[in-house]
C-alpha cells in the first residue's frame, strides 16, 4: 500500500482536475491512498493535507481550474522551507508526491528530487513552454478560448471600422498568441521571440486602409517587446516568489501608438485570466486523463524523478531536470510561416 499526495501549483489551468482524478481513480484501483495537498507547495510547507476521497474524483475531468487549490509559494524562498516540507511529507507518511506544475513549480520539483524526495511530475502551463514536451495541460483549451475571443473581435472591428489590440498570456513565449492569432484571422500577431517594430504594425494598419479595409485585429503577448527599445510602461515593480513581475498593459500602449501613428481609431481588449478559466476543452480532459494515469504507472515502477511528458502520440518521461532547463519556444520559421498571413 502506497500513500500519494498529489499538489498543483502555479498558475492554474483547466485540465488539472482531469488529471487529478486520473490519480485518483488509477490509485484507488490499485489500492493505494491519495492526499490532497492544498495550494501548491504552500500545503505541504503548512500540513494543508488530507484525504482524498474516491467519491470526490467523480465528474472532475469535465471542471476547469483545480479543486486543490494553488498558489505560486516557492519553498526555497521560505524560512527553512524545504526542511518543513519533508517533515510534513514524514509526519502524514507520504511515500511520492505527484507534482502537477510549469517551469517554476517543477523547478522546485526537481531541487527536492536531488535531496532524495520521490516525486513524479506532470507538466502544465497554458503558455505551453516546458521543453521536452508536446503537450502541457491548459494549452490547447487557451488556445481555443483565444482563438474565439481573437475570431469574434472581426465583426466589432468591422462595424466601427477600428482597430483592436488584443492582448494574450504569454510572458516568454507566443504559443498562445500565435496559434490563437493564426486561428482566429488576426492581421499581425506580436510575440515575446521576436521583438516587434511599431511602425511596422502601422504600416499593416495603414496597408489595410489603401486596401478598402477599414479595420485591423493585431494580437499582441503579453510579453512583446518593441524592437527600437522605446520605454513601454508595461509592467508593475511587483514581483511573484519565484521573481516575475506582472505583466499586463502593452495592448493599451500598443494601441494609443497605433491610432497617433494612423489616425485609425483603435482600442485595446486584454483576454487576461479568461484564457484559463471555464472547463477544458476535450482535448485537454483526454490528454491530461492519459498524463494523470502515466504519472502512475511512474510510480507503480517506482521510478522517480521524472516528468511525464508526450511525445507526438506517445506518453513516456523524461528526467524532470531537463523539463526545467530551457523554455520552449517559437521558432523563428514556425513565425515566418505566420508573416505569411499579416496584412
Ligand atoms: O501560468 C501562466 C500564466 O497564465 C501566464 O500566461 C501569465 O503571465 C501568468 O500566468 C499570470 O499570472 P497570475 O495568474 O498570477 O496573474
Amino acid at each position: 500500500m502506497k500513500k500519494i499526495a498529489v499538489l498543483t501549483g502555479g498558475g492554474d489551468a483547466p485540465g488539472l482536475n482531469s488529471a487529478i482524478r486520473a490519480v485518483v481513480v488509477r490509485s484507488s484501483q490499485i489500492g493505494w491512498q491519495v492526499l490532497a495537498v492544498r495550494n501548491g507547495w504552500a500545503g505541504l510547507l503548512n500540513g494543508e493535507i488530507s484525504e482524498f476521497p474516491l467519491e470526490e474524483a467523480e465528474d472532475l475531468e469535465m471542471v476547469g481550474g483545480t479543486i486543490l487549490g494553488t498558489s505560486r509559494t516557492n519553498p526555497y524562498k521560505e524560512d527553512k522551507g524545504p526542511e518543513r516540507v519533508k517533515e510534513n511529507l514524514k509526519k502524514f507518511g507520504i511515500d511520492v508526491l505527484i507534482a502537477i506544475g510549469g517551469e517554476d513549480t517543477l523547478g522546485v520539483a526537481n531541487k527536492l528530487t536531488q535531496e532524495g524526495v520521490p516525486i513524479v511530475a506532470i507538466p502544465k502551463t497554458i503558455d505551453n513552454d516546458l521543453s521536452v514536451t508536446d503537450y502541457c495541460i491548459g494549452f490547447n483549451t487557451a488556445v481555443e478560448r483565444a482563438a474565439e475571443a481573437v475570431e469574434n473581435l472581426h465583426t466589432t472591428a468591422k462595424s466601427h471600422s477600428r482597430t483592436l489590440v488584443v492582448e494574450i498570456m504569454g510572458r516568454h513565449a507566443g504559443w498562445i498568441t500565435l496559434q490563437a492569432g493564426i486561428a482566429g484571422g488576426a492581421h499581425m500577431i506580436l510575440i515575446p521571440e521576436v521583438p516587434f517594430s511599431i511602425n511596422e504594425v502601422a504600416e499593416i494598419v495603414n496597408g489595410r486602409k489603401q486596401k478598402g479595409k477599414f479595420y485591423s485585429i493585431i494580437a499582441v503577448s503579453e510579453g512583446a517587446k518593441p524592437a527600437d527599445e522605446e520605454k513601454f510602461a508595461l509592467q508593475t515593480e511587483e514581483l511573484d516568489s519565484f521573481g516575475h513581475v506582472r505583466l499586463g498593459g502593452i495592448a493599451k500602449v500598443l494601441a494609443k501608438e497605433i491610432e497617433e501613428r494612423t489616425g485609425a481609431e483603435t482600442r485595446s481588449v486584454i483576454l487576461g485570466h479568461l484564457q484559463r478559466s471555464g472547463p477544458p476543452s476535450a482535448f485537454d480532459r483526454v490528454m491530461a486523463t492519459r498524463v494523470g494515469v502515466h504519472a502512475v504507472e511512474l510510480v507503480q515502477k517506482e521510478d522517480y524523478g521524472k516528468m511525464v511528458c508526450v511525445k507526438g502520440e506517445e506518453v513516456t518521461s523524461v528526467n524532470v531536470g531537463l523539463a526545467v532547463g530551457e523554455l520552449k519556444t517559437v521558432s523563428p520559421e514556425l513565425y515566418k510561416m505566420a508573416r505569411i498571413f499579416f496584412g
